[in-house]
């Protein structure tokens, strides 16, 4: 394993208590590189994701973070698919994103000078700092999840795993969060990003990994966006593609 390979998935399988969800899964990312999940509704992607957290079971093969599993603590960024999450935090947006630093605040501490820059710091990148002191709950649903990215951010991890970040944004947010992406990827940090959306593919990803089910293909993006390996992973629903674009088809969510 290369020194800088901050993620490497090997033959993985993962369940929902017996049920396989997700099978043959092998990849890597290195520090500063941007992977791309790209698959129909159900074809695993959130599972892929939770899988390299330790959140769901391994039933083969083998998933480190900086050579270990579970990841070192604090090692992994996690930004979850927006209807997962409850929005209803009675607390203010940089609240929320100090919540990134209490692993390195630990217990009984009050965040100090540094954990404030972090969290000021965060809010800048996402380009929310005018907003720090609004309840979460009343910040537009875009707004929440660049405040939940800026909690990722906050954290300072080595691999940030975004599922659907682009879901419901406009474009001034899609911007913000391709600019976000790129200045991580400068500051060495692994990405590992699920979308639909094939403009942030091109955007920030160099690879990308095709998902049905199972691994459909993985590798540099234009590699793998072929109109085969993307009518194999989007079997049951139409694909256009000319030498430019692949057109996947509209997707819940969207
Ligand atoms: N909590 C769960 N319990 C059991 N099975 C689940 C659970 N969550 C997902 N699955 C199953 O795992 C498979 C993959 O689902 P997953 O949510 O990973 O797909 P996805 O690619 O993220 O889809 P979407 O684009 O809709 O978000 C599906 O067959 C789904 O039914
Ligand atoms: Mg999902």
């Amino acid at each position: 394993m290369p020194a800088s390979t901050v993620l490497s998935v090997s033959d993985a399988s993962f369940a929902y208590d017996k049920a396989p969800a997700l099978e043959g899964i092998a990849f890597d990312i290195a520090a500063g590189e941007a992977v791309a999940l790209i698959g129909p509704n159900g074809s695993g992607k959130s599972t892929l994701l939770k899988g390299i957290l330790g959140l769901i079971s391994r039933t083969h093969g083998t998933v480190s973070v900086l050579g270990s599993f579970p990841a070192p603590l604090g090692a992994i960024g996690y930004v979850p698919q927006a209807g997962e999450l409850d929005p209803d935090f009675p607390i203010t947006l940089e609240q929320v994103v100090m919540m990134g630093r209490y692993r390195s605040l630990g217990w009984l501490h009050l965040p100090g000078r540094r954990d404030r820059q972090a969290v000021a710091h965060a809010l800048n990148a996402v380009g929310l700092a005018h907003r720090a002191k609004t309840r979460f709950g009343e910040l537009s649903g875009g707004q929440q999840q660049r405040g939940l990215l800026a909690r990722a951010v906050a954290s300072g991890p080595r691999l940030l795993l975004l599922d659907e970040p682009f879901n419901g944004l406009d474009q001034k947010n899609r911007d913000a969060l391709i600019g976000t992406l790129e200045r991580l990827k400068a500051d060495g940090v692994a990405v590992l990003v699920s979308t639909h959306d094939l403009e942030l593919a091109r955007a920030v990803c160099e690879k990308v990994l095709l998902l049905n089910g199972t691994q459909v293909a993985f590798g540099p993006r234009n590699d793998v966006l072929t109109l085969a390996n993307v009518q194999a992973a989007f079997k049951e629903v139409g694909i256009e593609m000319d030498e430019h674009t692949v057109v996947l088809p509209g997707h819940e969510g969207h």
